[in-house]
């Protein structure tokens, strides 16, 4: 197999900024819980009129310059995303159009928190295989959209971004190892009820806010910390290499306590972890795509360094890849 990398990177952010200090004033909440219990102090929020294409169009236009590459020169789109414009066409029709990149095919994937990672995974065997040289993979969200404002156990913890990039071949390093998972068991624990086709929306739908983010966040959690530090383990393992090989631990932001329990699993101090839920909250997929942008961007992945991306989400479905960048 050659070996496939990421040849640029993207992300957006809507300008609007929502603190604890804001969500006091709209649930019996508090600056102090939240940042306690989540370690998220803001989160960016889309206005009426951005919806998930917008978010990802920003994210891949930014990719796409990074790497240094036309819109013609995609063969590939691959979208994760839970908040779709519509269900259909795909948000990944809607960049398309919107970027120009009109020799892609374009594909939606529905893996929740851990979209970005199935993404990339997925783009990964289309290089490999030498089916396509450049696919862009994004991760976009407005979750805000699926939010009941009214319920503190979820409003707090959510926020709209998206974050992108290029997949390509590469002389050397890229994308060493990857792990995907699933457990469709446990998928009461984190759905929307409402929306698809077992429930389609009516005036009952609406009245029992059957169409909101629905959670167990307490059961979600031990399974997160579990699953994530497996995840990575495994990932590892099939690249031959240990925790102590690690640079950069990129995580999925959900929780600052899970991302602690996570590399304590591991055995990874919290020098190597990369964290930015302060900023944003949980952004579903776009989350693993802006935190890896930021790790980049910052300077704390270096040339050569050993990167892992490591996801967990609604499905319940994971990810999992080893990156030498
Ligand atoms: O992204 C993919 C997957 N997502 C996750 O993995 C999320 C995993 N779960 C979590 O991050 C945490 O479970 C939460 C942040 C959702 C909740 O934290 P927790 O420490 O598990 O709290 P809890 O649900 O056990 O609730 C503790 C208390 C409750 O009060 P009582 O019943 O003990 O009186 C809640 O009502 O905290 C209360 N509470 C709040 N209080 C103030 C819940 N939300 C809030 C809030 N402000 N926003």
């Amino acid at each position: 197999m050659k070996p496939v990398g990421i040849i640029g990177l993207g992300h957006y952010v809507p300008q609007k900024v929502l603190t604890n200090k804001d969500m006091e004033k709209m649930v019996d909440t508090s600056d102090e819980w939240i940042t306690t219990r989540t370690g998220i102090k803001e989160r960016h929020i889309a206005s009426k009129y951005e919806a998930a294409s917008d978010l990802a169009i920003n994210a891949a236009q930014e990719a796409l310059k990074d790497a240094g590459i036309k819109p013609e020169s995609l063969e590939l789109i691959i979208c994760a995303t839970v908040t779709g414009d519509m269900p259909f066409p795909s948000v990944s029709c809607l960049v398309q159009k919107a970027i120009g990149a009109q020799n892609a095919a374009c594909f939606d994937i529905s893996a929740a928190c851990a979209g970005y990672v199935y993404g990339l995974i997925t783009a990964k065997q289309f290089v490999a295989s030498g089916t396509y040289k450049n696919v862009l993979v994004i991760g976009t969200e407005k979750l805000t959209s699926v939010v009941d404002w009214q319920d503190r156990n979820t409003c707090v913890l959510f926020g709209d971004g998206a974050g992108a990039c290029v997949v390509a071949p590469v002389k050397e390093g890229g994308i060493l190892s990857t792990c995907l998972g699933s457990d469709g068991s446990m998928g009461g624990l984190l759905m929307i009820p409402a929306g698809g086709s077992r429930n389609p929306a009516t005036h009952e739908t609406v009245d029992e806010k059957m169409h909101y983010i629905k959670m167990r966040g307490n059961e979600l959690f031990k399974l997160a910390v579990k699953i994530m530090a497996d995840a990575a383990n495994s990932a590892l393992k099939q690249a031959g290499l240990d925790c102590k090989d690690v640079d950069c631990f990129i995580p999925h932001q959900a929780n600052i306590r899970i991302l602690l329990a996570v590399a304590k699993r591991l055995g990874l101090d919290t020098e190597r972890i990369f964290m930015n839920i302060e900023k944003y909250g949980n952004m579903s997929s776009a989350s693993t795509a802006v935190a890896f942008y930021e790790a980049v961007k910052s300077g704390r992945v270096k040339k050569g360094d050993i990167v892992v991306l490591d996801a967990f989400g609604a499905g319940l479905v994971w990810g999992a890849c080893v990156i030498k960048w």
